[in-house]
């Protein structure tokens, strides 16, 4: 069984986490993890469509392929799902809260709450920015992804 499941939370699922997603299935192949990664948004706009072509080209520079990915909007059974929840910034972290049901065991974090330094802080929103607003994206999700898998490596697998 998979040591862990991430899923990784922004607003459209188009530009921020699918990225994160890419970053952590890269470091987590480095790392030789088995776990289950995933990304969502909260808001319903880009369900079904792939991530944003700036998100694309940014992962593609990094060798990673992401055309494949389709958005999809969070729901109360990801918290089932899933061990772990991670939002890119504070306000979809007040949304998870608010749809989070009383039976969901997910650990619901933000996700750079996982890089010393940047606790409390979201990852940038570059939808309405430029190509290099998804390279600063890039660097904070890898920062955070790497500190994920070195965490989820020292958990016991079960
Ligand atoms: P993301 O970026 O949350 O990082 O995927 C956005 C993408 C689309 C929209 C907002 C943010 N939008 O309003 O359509």
């Amino acid at each position: 069984m998979a040591r862990a499941s991430i899923l990784f939370v922004c607003l459209g699922n188009i530009c921020r986490s699918p990225l994160a997603e890419a970053a952590m299935r890269a470091e987590a192949d480095k790392a030789g993890l088995d776990i289950i990664v995933d990304s969502a948004g909260t808001g319903d706009w880009h369900v079904g469509s792939p991530p944003d072509q700036r998100a694309q080209r940014q992962a593609l520079s990094h060798g990673i392929d992401i055309s494949t990915y389709r958005g999809r909007q969070v729901s109360a059974e990801d918290f089932r799902r899933f061990t772990h929840i991670f939002a890119l910034d504070t306000d979809n972290l007040r949304n998870l809260k608010r749809i989070r049901p009383s039976d969901g065991a997910a650990d619901l974090a933000l996700l750079m709450d996982m890089v010393p330094g940047r606790e409390g802080t979201g990852v940038v929103d570059p939808y309405y920015g430029d190509e290099a607003g998804f390279a600063d994206t890039w660097d904070d999700v890898t920062r955070a992804a790497r500190a994920i898998a070195k965490r989820i490596s020292s958990i016991p697998e079960r």
